[in-house]
């Protein structure tokens, strides 16, 4: 096994460590939203472990960048759609992703009313969610599934 298959192999299994710890967020932070729960433990290490984890893929994300043999730089990157993929859109969209994650977790921490804690939450991880599944599909791989 070279780097770059180990890399993939990390980096593709991975996604759905970032995926369940953000789905258990959403889900954490709307059910406090809409039934006024307190803002407990158990909520705040979720929503850091889905933080702690989208900046992990972001790591394994870069390492494999340059790794790939998609990832190129050369007058025909744009004009391929796997090179312009993997170099530009799947970087571009995760970390879109990723930033809306750290802003909805930084923001959640300075509200002090519970409800207001989950509602940001709920708001910015669903809408980082979007983004990953929206880049996963657009990638003509499977959501769900690894390529070898
Ligand atoms: C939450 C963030 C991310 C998720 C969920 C994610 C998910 C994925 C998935 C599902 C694949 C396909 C794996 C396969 O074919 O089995 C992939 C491949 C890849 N990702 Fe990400 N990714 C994320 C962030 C990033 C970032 C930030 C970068 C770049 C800096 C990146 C670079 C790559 C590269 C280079 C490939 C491999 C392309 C190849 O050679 O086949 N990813 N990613």
């Amino acid at each position: 096994m070279n780097a770059y298959s180990l890399f993939k192999y990390l980096h593709s299994g991975f996604r759905y460590v970032v995926l369940i710890l953000i789905l258990l967020a959403i889900f954490q932070s709307l059910a406090g939203w809409l039934s006024n729960k307190p803002y407990t433990e158990g909520n705040r290490k979720i929503n850091l472990f889905a933080l702690i984890s989208a900046h992990t893929q972001l790591v394994l994300g870069l390492i494999l960048y340059f790794l790939s043999p998609f990832v190129q730089f050369n007058s025909q990157t744009m004009k391929n759609f796997d090179t312009r993929y993997w170099t530009v859109e799947h970087l571009a969209m995760m970390i879109i992703a990723i930033v809306l994650i750290t802003i909805g977790h930084s923001r959640s921490k300075k509200i002090v009313m519970p409800e207001g804690k989950h509602k940001t939450i709920a708001i910015y991880y669903i809408l980082a969610l979007l983004v990953i599944i929206i880049a996963i599909i657009s990638s003509h791989r499977s959501l769900i599934g690894m390529t070898s």
